[in-house]
């Protein structure tokens, strides 16, 4: 397996990654498909240009995307010690056998390594047994708890937000 960021010349295969994890799993993300799937892959391949404050990394399995995570640091200068994780989503097909937990971690290397923030944090469906699973084993713990955080069809879901202390290199 091979983790890289991605960049724009990853953007049809990162669009057609994401829009199946949308479809599959509609209440692990607060973005949808309908929202997204018109998006013209000009504007991917804008998202993933080169920035100092974020990245889009993909776990590759003989040059097939299999997996995504986002992190991003937070914008405002007061929060600028932060960064968040987004849109964690691996292929049906490749779950189950790390590659996961090898993003995830790869993610927070670069939290701690380049964006050099002291936390991340991220927010997951509290019926997500497997992705709360995988953050409590990466090191994240709970420290709120959202009702009614997401609507899907009507039903309401409930949100964990986790945070993530990451140390930077001195
Ligand atoms: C959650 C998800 C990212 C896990 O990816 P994965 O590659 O299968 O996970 P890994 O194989 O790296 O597993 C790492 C750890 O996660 C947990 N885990 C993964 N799958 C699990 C499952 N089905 N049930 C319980 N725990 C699970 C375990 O703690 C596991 O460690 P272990 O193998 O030592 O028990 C994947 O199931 C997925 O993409 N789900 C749909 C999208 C989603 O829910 N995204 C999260 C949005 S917040």
């Amino acid at each position: 397996m091979q983790i890289r960021s991605l960049t724009p010349e990853d953007a049809s295969a990162f669009q057609a990654l994401r829009l199946r994890g949308l479809q599959e799993c509609p209440m692990a993300f607060a973005s949808s498909f309908e929202e997204e799937f018109a998006t013209p892959i000009v504007e991917i391949e804008r998202r993933l240009l080169p920035k100092p404050e974020a990245a889009i990394f993909g776990a590759f399995e003989d040059q097939t995307l299999l997996a995504l995570v986002g992190i991003r640091r937070e914008g405002m200068v007061k929060l600028a010690h932060k960064a968040f994780v987004w849109g964690m989503y691996v292929a049906p097909e490749a779950r189950g056998r790390g590659v996961g937990a090898e993003l995830l971690k790869y993610a927070l290397a670069y939290a701690g390594t380049t964006l050099r923030v002291r936390q991340v944090n991220l927010g997951v469906n509290t019926r997500n047994t497997a992705a709360v699973a995988l953050y409590r084993k990466l090191g994240f713990t709970e420290f709120g708890l959202e009702r009614e955080f997401l609507q899907v069809n009507g039903d309401l879901h409930d949100e964990y937000q986790m945070v993530c202390r990451v140390s930077s290199p001195a």
